[in-house]
């Protein structure tokens, strides 16, 4: 049988046996709607509460501050949407390297008449918190900048453009998407008033996410219904996602600190096994201010997706960086906003580590490259882009 190694952590994670153990009752017994006042409803509210109490916990913030919600891609829109819309007006400021969930929320809220600014980044795809404060206006209603960058790796100077947000008084939404679970984040010393996380980058399941909205900002629904969610997000809650939310999210409190040092050591053996076996091979993001897990891996004169492809006929999981749409490969916008020139980002390939990942899992991708590699060049003339 072909060994399998699974380094996309960042696309998805596999469910936490603890968390799955924790959902299963909420496919089964526990079935009432949690608005139900009856036991039924009041069994499955206390799975919700205890959730909300666990995220609010981790966060340091109050469970009245916790939205959930069905995904990352949701709380980035409600986070954009919802800041924009109650003020009905205003510019909005983002960088060019965000998740399509927020350059895509904010584009449409352009369409509809909002003023956009969407800061560059340098070679390493940082965004210079000074860009940020010049791109400022008085009628700036909102800034959303990630936290870390899901293809790259690179980590935002998240607090340093909290503290210009305050200062002007302009509410400032994080994308922690890639963050949250993974590296300690205080939002009351970062100065973030929404931040939005998901569960199945942290080993909970997919379709199921949450939004933190500091007590006081001033936003509004994006979707409208029922009165759940404390009238800030309509329709049934996710009972079993939320409750295994909840789990996933108390099992990283316990595991992130000592995993995070484990997985950058396995990046770093990634990246040197990579350097010494292949040429002309770069590293993109970072090279400090980088999660421990990612390695952005740009292979000159190479397609990303052969790379994939091959990787994947041994058994191995990774992520291309650029697409090939009708014959023309296309680069990611992070990596084109990066400046990475096109020879270098059309072989982007990026390997994502998780609570899993040896070192066995690490030196079999490394020997499956190297040859692999080797052929996809061989079979590509030189300056072919
Ligand atoms: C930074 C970032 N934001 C938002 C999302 C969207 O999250 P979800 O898949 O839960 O919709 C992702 C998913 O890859 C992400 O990496």
């Amino acid at each position: 049988m072909t060994r399998r190694v699974y380094l996309d952590h960042n696309a998805s994670t596999p469910v936490h046996p603890e968390v799955l153990a924790e959902m299963l009752p909420y496919f089964g017994e526990v079935y009432g709607n949690p608005s139900s006042i009856h036991a039924f409803g009041r069994e499955a509210r206390e799975g919700v509460d205890q959730a909300r109490e666990r995220v609010a916990r981790f966060l340091n913030v109050s469970s009245q501050e916790i939205v959930f919600t069905s995904g990352g891609t949701e709380s980035d829109n409600f986070a954009a949407k919802g800041l924009a819309l109650a003020r009905g007006q205003g510019h909005l400021i983002t960088s060019q390297i965000e998740h399509h969930a927020v350059l895509r929320a904010c584009k449409a809220l352009e369409a509809q008449g909002f003023a956009l600014t969407c800061v560059g980044v340098d070679e390493f795809g940082t965004v210079d918190p000074d860009d940020v404060r010049r791109a400022i206006r008085p009628d700036t209603v909102a800034i959303s900048i990630m936290h870390a960058n899901s293809e790259v790796g690179t980590i935002q100077p998240i607090g340093a453009i909290g503290r210009i947000a305050r200062e002007h008084g302009i509410p400032f939404h994080v994308d922690a998407v890639q963050t949250f679970g993974k590296l300690p984040l205080d939002v009351e010393a970062l100065g973030i008033d929404a931040l939005s996380f998901s569960a199945h980058k942290i080993y909970g399941p997919k379709g199921v996410a949450g939004l933190f909205i500091r007590k006081g900002t001033k936003m509004v629904a994006v979707q409208h219904g029922g009165e759940h969610e404390r009238r800030r997000r309509a329709g049934t809650e996710n009972v079993a996602g939320i409750v295994g939310l909840g789990k996933a999210v108390e099992l990283r409190a316990r595991e992130m600190g000592s995993e995070g040092a484990r997985i950058a050591v396995l990046r770093d053996r990634l990246w040197d096994g990579i350097r010494a076996r292949v040429p002309e091979v770069r590293l993109s993001g970072h090279p400090v201010e980088r999660l421990p897990g990612t390695a952005s891996l740009l292979f000159r004169h190479v397609e990303s997706e052969s790379i994939v492809l091959g990787l994947d006929l041994k058994g191995v999981g990774v992520s291309a960086g650029s697409a090939c749409t009708s014959g023309n490969v296309e680069p990611s916008h992070v990596l084109v906003a990066m400046g990475v020139p096109l020879d270098w980002s059309m072989g982007a390939v990026r390997c994502s580590l998780g609570r899993s990942t040896s070192a066995e899992d690490i030196d079999y991708l490394v020997e499956c490259v190297e040859p692999l590699v080797r052929k996809l060049r061989q079979a590509m003339p030189v300056g072919a882009a």
